[in-house]
């Protein structure tokens, strides 16, 4: 049986890199779920869909194919083939990612890929649903979260780094606005899972969330679940 680590939370909380570096030292396998709704998110603009219109909507998904692989450890995304994890950080992707992933069909499209992948390896998994909706009887779950401000700093860095042009309120407002539709919609909202360890990261270096999302994923791998 795998042993299936769930971490959720808001947009910035520093999930991703955490995750990376603490299932690379559990030797398990991080899969990166917003990487998946941001490539359908990117067919969907290619397309030019009117997401509003579900006959648009569905049509338009049966086109989607989206896959991932690993290369040298790092999670590749492909829609319908091509690798487009080089094209879905932009933040015109990312809030065009938060309306198509309010959808059910677009959610429904992703369920089965990452619940196979849990079945058969010993994965980390990050998203927003998780540990809510993907994976309930993951062995371990988390709520990585921080302050809006503390996130919106987080990623106006992360942003500067990679040159892109970007303002600290515009991007304080749009994580404000994608926290709100991914905590509010109907299918899936981001919330905390009631068997969830709370980790806030606002005063935590990444080193120190790491650290303690590993300890208590050995404490449990000790206690005997899983594998
Ligand atoms: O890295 P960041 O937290 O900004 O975003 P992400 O994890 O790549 O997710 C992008 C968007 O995809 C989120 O704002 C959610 O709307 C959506 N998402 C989701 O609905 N469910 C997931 N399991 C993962 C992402």
């Amino acid at each position: 049986m795998s042993f299936n680590i769930a971490i959720d939370g808001p947009a910035g909380a520093g999930k991703s890199t955490i995750a990376k570096r603490a299932a690379k030292e559990l030797s398990f396998i991080y899969v990166d779920t917003g990487a998946m709704y941001r490539a359908i998110a990117l067919g969907l603009m290619r397309s030019d869909t009117e997401i509003e219109d579900e006959r648009l909507l569905e049509q338009a998904l049966a086109g989607i194919e989206v896959t991932i692989d690993y290369r040298d450890g790092v999670q590749q995304v492909y829609l319908n083939g091509e690798n487009v994890s080089g094209l879905i950080r932009t933040e015109e992707v990312s809030a065009m990612t938060s309306a198509c992933a309010a959808k059910p069909q677009v959610r429904a499209k992703l369920t089965d890929l990452q619940r196979d992948l849990a079945r058969r390896e010993n994965v980390l998994m990050d998203g927003r649903d998780i540990g809510t909706a993907i994976l309930p009887d993951a062995q371990l779950k988390i709520y990585l979260t921080a302050s809006v401000r503390t996130r919106a700093e987080r990623r106006y860095k992360e942003l500067l780094e990679r040159g892109e042009n970007c303002s600290l309120a515009e991007i304080e407002k749009e994580i404000g606005e994608r926290d709100y539709r991914d905590m509010h919609r109907e299918t899936a909202p981001l919330k905390q899972a009631e068997d969830a360890v709370l980790v806030d990261s606002s005063d935590m270096t990444i080193e120190e969330v790491t650290a303690r999302i590993i300890q208590l994923a050995r404490e449990r791998m000790e206690r005997g679940y899983g594998a």
